[in-house]
């Protein structure tokens, strides 16, 4: 905990348990909601996506995700020693990683929703 840092190590048990509710919510109104057999399901649970709120909710359970994987990722990374010069690379790259990722979904999410009639 000491080389990878208080915030790194805290955030990481944070954001897990926000990924459970996020997760469970995103499951049970996406996936399980009741009447999801009928024919204008589809319809309904893209009108519901598409809404600013959930696009609102989904742009911050992407946040989480890519922050908890790859925060995750620099944990294992610690574990390798590497020096103080690669490791401030590695810690680089990650963060690089993570606002390409974020960008791309937060992309994808705008596209989908303005070409589904969102916003
Ligand atoms: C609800 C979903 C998830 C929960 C509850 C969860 C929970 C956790 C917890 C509690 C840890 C800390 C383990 C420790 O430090 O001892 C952890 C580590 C980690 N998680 Fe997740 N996680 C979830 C989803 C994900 C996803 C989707 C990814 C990948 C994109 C991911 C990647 C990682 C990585 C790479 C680590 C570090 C493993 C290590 O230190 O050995 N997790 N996770």
């Amino acid at each position: 905990m000491e080389k990878r840092g208080f915030w790194s190590w805290f955030l990481q048990r944070i954001t897990a348990l926000l990924l459970v509710m996020g997760m469970s919510v995103h499951f049970f109104t996406f996936h399980f909601s009741p009447g999801r057999y009928a024919a204008r399901y589809h319809d309904e649970i893209i009108h519901r996506f598409c809404s600013p709120g959930w696009i609102a909710f989904h742009a911050c359970l992407l946040a989480l995700v890519v922050f908890h994987g790859l925060n995750g990722l620099w944990g294992i990374c610690i574990d390798f020693n590497f020096s103080e010069k690669s490791a401030r690379y590695v810690r680089q790259t990650l963060w690089f990683m993570g606002l390409a990722l974020f960008g791309v979904g937060i992309y994808i999410l705008v596209w989908f929703a303005t070409t589904n009639g969102g916003f």
